[in-house]
């Protein structure tokens, strides 16, 4: 039985990378919703249907649990997903709660980078209302960033371009934290690292989720004792090229991961 990684497009393949990296005898499968990518710019409720029409797609797979690796997904739909399917449905939580703990004695504050819908979906309000006691969370929507992930464009001029854009008029100086609240987002994370002020650090909510994965599957006694890692792609729009696109994604992020802080791209 396979572990399903589920999200509009490429940006799951970062929480997939890091659960790889912790579990390697289980078998995974990636499906993108490659119809509808991006998700975080559209209405609320055709999203819900398209995370609906997917999780049912990949439940006629062999799986034990599904990691809906996408925030947007997460704060549109996992309550009902919980509610409807059996096995473990484990979500994404921008990491809003270790932002803010990291700068309570710093008096700087944390900025999230998120899709519209995230931010906007209550379970995100809800969350800033649980933890931001300090009142110290902003937020800025970067949709655009998924679609350059999707393209695999890492041409920094046109990314430092892009964000210069969107901070204009913000004075990084009084930002601690950055949180990376998209999973397409961590593509980034070493050009954001390079292009935003160095005293600021870069944290997105990939840990949490794999951790609460093992956590969960251990619990329920799902772990495999033994086997060799196995990796099959699904995607909504069955395209061979974008299985292959798939697959350069995860090698390119596996490598831009594995880098040092000083290789270049
Ligand atoms: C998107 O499809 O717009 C991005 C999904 C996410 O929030 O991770």
């Amino acid at each position: 039985m396979r572990i399903a990684f589920f999200d509009s497009g490429l940006g799951g393949l970062t929480v997939l990378s890091a659960a790889m990296k912790k579990l390697p005898k289980e078998d995974f499968l990636f499906y993108a919703d490659t119809l509808h990518v991006p998700y975080g710019s559209k209405p609320g409720e055709a999203v819900k249907q398209y995370i609906h029409e997917s999780v049912k797609t990949i439940m006629r797979e062999e799986v034990k649990a599904i990691v809906v690796a996408c925030n947007t997904a997460t704060s549109l739909a996992i309550a009902e997903l919980r509610s409807m399917y059996d096995i473990p449905v484990i979500g994404m939580e921008p990491a809003v709660k270790p932002a803010v703990e990291q700068n309570r004695a710093t008096g700087k504050r944390v900025l999230v980078f998120a899709t519209p819908l995230t931010l906007k979906e209550a379970k995100y309000i809800d969350l800033v209302k649980r933890v931001d006691d300090m009142n110290i969370v902003d937020s800025i929507p970067l949709p655009e960033l998924v679609q350059y992930c999707e393209a695999l464009n890492f041409d920094k001029g046109v990314i430092a371009d892009y964000l210069a854009g969107k901070l204009d008029g913000v004075d990084l100086n009084q930002y601690g934290t950055v949180v990376l609240g998209c999973t397409h987002y961590p593509f980034y994370g070493k050009l954001l690292a390079d292009i935003l002020p160095p005293h600021i650090q870069i944290i997105d909510g990939r840990t949490g989720t794999v951790n609460r994965l093992v956590q969960v599957l251990k619990a329920r006694h799902l772990l495999s004792a033994e086997g060799q890692e196995d990796l099959k792609f699904l995607c909504s729009s069955n395209s061979v090229q974008y299985i292959e696109k798939m697959k350069e994604a995860l090698s390119l992020l596996n490598r831009m991961e594995g880098e040092s802080e000083n290789d270049d791209w």
